[in-house]
């Protein structure tokens, strides 16, 4: 046993925080021990306490054992964590014998299992990180005209589990998916929204608070009634302004005015496909993080996938990850009312922010050379002199909710 130093005796008074890591497949392990080694430093900085348990999932780990993750984990992120972090999962090979991804039981289990409806995308370009349109390290916006959130519905739409395939004779002829959009749905998302956008401070382009909502109400039932609940939630908040846009018209806008949106939302699939889109704006999918959050429990995790292209090459940016992990202590600290958490998160965003603007930490997808542990050491040096910052900031000023 640790001899302990005379003034360490006392009970710990820290607070406390319990995290479980998914690292999962391919990239995901080795963005996930960089974001965890960022959390930790952050958390022990700030004087907290995280409690951490990490599980093995996914395709490779059904490849092993025909399970997608142990027994164990899920109750534990249901009954014991504070909070998720997720890598990846999917792997080549690894399909489930009804055709579906092997993994994908983790995901939906965590987003169904635990509720959690709102999928917060922010989509902020920091300086010194080049945007990836035409897949060039190319200036064409200051990186203040992209900072937005896109919502995207989390637990209906297309991706409900009421899907498959017709078998016709022996063949497959016919295969449906269905999309459930209900009123209880598309409100508590819708709301969600509108509460992050009190909170902002308003498009980059006139500063206005706006949410726009993204639909294709011209042709299918379920936007229609999106969007009727949309015009219904947007009457309690008559201080934020408010618009429809078809989800084939926001693609090309999101490209050519990035600077209008503020914060989107939208149902499960047009949300999917159009974060990656806004990812590029803000660097590529190895920056771009997220949060699935529900009304007691959440995931963090890069929109990115399992990216076995790079996988085991070392050369991931763990910058999505990282992020992901700040999302999850400003969250922890939300529900907690704990400004110390909170400071953890803004200090892992300060930091990575200093640290681009730099020019340090760079990996390949962003024009830089830096592998992924180097990426997460350097954002390790910048961290210190950052919490150190915000945790003597927050105690003399109440702080906002970010995204
Ligand atoms: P992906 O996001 O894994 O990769 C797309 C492209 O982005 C690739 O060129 C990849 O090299 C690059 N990329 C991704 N993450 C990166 C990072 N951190 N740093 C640098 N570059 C990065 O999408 P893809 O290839 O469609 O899917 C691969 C596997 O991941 C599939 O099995 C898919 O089902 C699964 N997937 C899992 C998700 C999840 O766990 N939430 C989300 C999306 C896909
Ligand atoms: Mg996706």
């Amino acid at each position: 046993m640790k001899a302990k130093r005379p003034g360490s005796l006392k009970p710990s008074t820290r607070e406390t925080a319990r995290v479980v890591w998914l690292p999962g497949d391919g990239v995901g392990p080795e963005v996930v021990r960089e974001a965890r080694r960022v959390v930790e430093r952050a958390a022990e900085l700030a004087g907290l306490e995280l409690e951490s348990r990490e599980y093995p999932c996914g395709g490779r780990y059904w490849l092993q054992t025909g399970k997608e993750w142990p027994d164990e984990a899920f109750p534990a992120c249901r009954d014991w964590a504070d909070a998720v972090l997720l890598g990846a999962v999917g792997w080549p090979g690894a399909t489930l014998p009804n055709g579906d991804l092997a993994g994908g039981g983790v995901l939906f289990g965590l987003r169904f299992g635990l509720d959690l409806y709102a999928n917060v995308r922010p989509a902020k370009l920091f300086p010194g990180i080049p945007h990836r349109v035409c897949g060039a390290f190319r200036v064409v916006w200051p990186p203040e005209s992209v900072d937005m959130v896109l919502i995207r519905e989390n637990t209906e739409g297309c991706y409900a589990p009421v899907h498959g395939q017709l078998t016709r004779g022996g063949t497959s002829e016919v295969a449906v998916d269905s999309r459930i959009i209900t009123r209880k749905g598309a409100e508590r998302v819708i709301r969600h929204a509108f509460e992050l956008a009190r909170e902002r401070q308003g498009a980059p382009g006139d500063g206005k608070r706006r949410v726009t909502c993204i639909d294709k109400a011209n042709v299918m039932a379920g936007c229609r009634l999106f969007r009727g609940v949309f015009d219904e939630v947007a009457l309690a908040y008559p201080d934020i302004a408010t618009e429809h846009i078809y989800v084939d018209a926001f693609m090309q806008a999101l490209v050519r005015q990035p600077e209008h949106f503020d914060v989107g939302v939208t149902t499960n699939m047009m949300g999917d496909i159009a974060t990656d889109l806004a990812a590029v704006l803000q660097g590529g999918m190895g920056v771009a993080p997220s949060g699935e959050i529900g009304d007691r429990h959440a995931m963090f995790e890069g929109v990115h996938g399992s990216a076995p292209d790079i996988a085991g090459k070392g050369i991931a940016n763990p910058l999505a990850a990282i992020l992901s992990g700040a999302m999850m202590l400003d969250w922890i600290g939300c529900r907690k009312g704990s400004a110390a958490w909170r400071g953890a998160g803004a200090a892992i965003e300060t930091a990575v922010r200093a640290m681009v603007a730099a020019g340090e930490g760079l990996s390949p997808d962003i024009g830089g050379t830096e592998g992924t542990s180097a990426v997460g050491d350097a954002v390790l040096r910048r961290l210190a002199g950052e919490a150190r910052r915000a945790s003597s900031s927050s105690a003399r000023r109440p702080r906002r909710r970010r995204a």
